[in-house]
């Protein structure tokens, strides 16, 4: 389990999407740390991506490490890797026999490991469970040594990346977008503290490091809506912007920080500028 936390997010599949989404992706921050990522992990010359070794599902399916099996491979969005160092969680007997000699890369994300879920087609699945893949690639580059292509739904007969798996690098790609603009939202509008007792009801309050989010400005709790929805979470607002800000400089906006955002309402009962809030409602 704590080697699933340790999973770095590298876009190491994105190398195969080309040249023209990679300048979509310079776009995104956190992007250029990925890419370099992704050259350190499957840089390959010209020469070596048309010599890649190319795997039918049935080829595939004799290295599942049997007895008298050539060794033990499994596929992931169609990248096949050589896991025979891991004999003991994919050899006979190990708890994740069940990839060995498939592509089961939909059973990566849903921890579905049953026939019915140990399949490649991811389709259904959100941006952020496809991009969780891209850890799942970037794990087995690192681990283990890629030997070739499944041909089949990624990739054509002659190893080209088919339709299905461009479809999955835009997932990605929009997974990546919508973790940016998650973690610039939390930087904006971090999770305020609570606390709850039978005897004094709720409190919310704010704090330097509320939500997880280290900063050098406490704020003041409001409800945040999500537009067109009523569901609503405590965050911690700015009630003034810092003094070194350009926009602060030029005067150009006021000095209610993010207090006048449409989609924030007060607490009921709460001084306006309060660092904390007795819950009344
Ligand atoms: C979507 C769900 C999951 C998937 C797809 C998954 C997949 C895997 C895979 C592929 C490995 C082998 C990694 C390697 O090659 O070194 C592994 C190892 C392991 N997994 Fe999971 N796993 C899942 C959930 C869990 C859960 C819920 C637990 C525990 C509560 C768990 C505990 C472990 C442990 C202890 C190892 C061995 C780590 C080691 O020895 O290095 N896994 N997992």
């Amino acid at each position: 389990m704590i080697r699933h936390l340790l999973l770095v997010l590298c876009l190491a599949v994105a190398v195969l999407i080309g040249p023209e989404i990679g300048n979509v992706l310079d776009l995104i921050p956190g992007w250029d740390m990925v890419k370099s990522c992704i050259i350190t992990d499957t840089g390959q010359s010209d020469a070596a991506r048309d010599t890649v070794r190319l795997l039918d599902l049935q080829e595939l399916s004799r290295y599942n490490g049997q007895q008298g099996s050539p060794g033990v491979y499994l596929s992931i969005l169609g990248q096949v890797f050589d896991v025979g160092k891991g004999h003991k969680h994919y050899g006979p007997g190990g708890s994740y026999h069940f990839f060995a000699g498939r592509d089961a890369s939909r059973a990566f994300v849903t921890g579905d490991f049953t026939e019915a879920g140990l399949v490649d087609d991811v389709s259904g699945l959100s941006p952020g469970q496809i991009l969780s893949l891209s850890e799942w690639l970037s794990f087995y580059n690192k681990d283990y040594v890629l030997v070739g292509r499944l041909v089949g739904r990624y990739y054509s007969e002659t190893g080209e990346p088919t339709e299905a798996l461009k479809q999955v690098e835009s997932a990605m790609v929009e997974g990546l977008e919508l973790r940016a603009q998650a973690e610039a939202d939390k930087q904006r509008f971090p999770p305020c503290n609570s606390e709850w007792s039978a005897g004094k009801g709720g409190r919310v309050w704010c704090s330097t490091q509320s939500g997880g989010v280290q900063r050098d400005w406490v704020g003041v709790p409001r409800k945040l809506f999500k537009p067109g929805s009523s569901s609503q979470r405590c965050v911690c607002v700015q009630s003034s912007r810092p003094t070194s800000s350009q926009a602060q400089a030029s005067q150009q906006l006021s000095d209610r920080g993010d207090l006048d955002n449409p989609n924030l309402q007060e607490y009921q009962g709460c001084p306006s500028l309060a660092e904390s809030c007795l819950l009344t409602d």
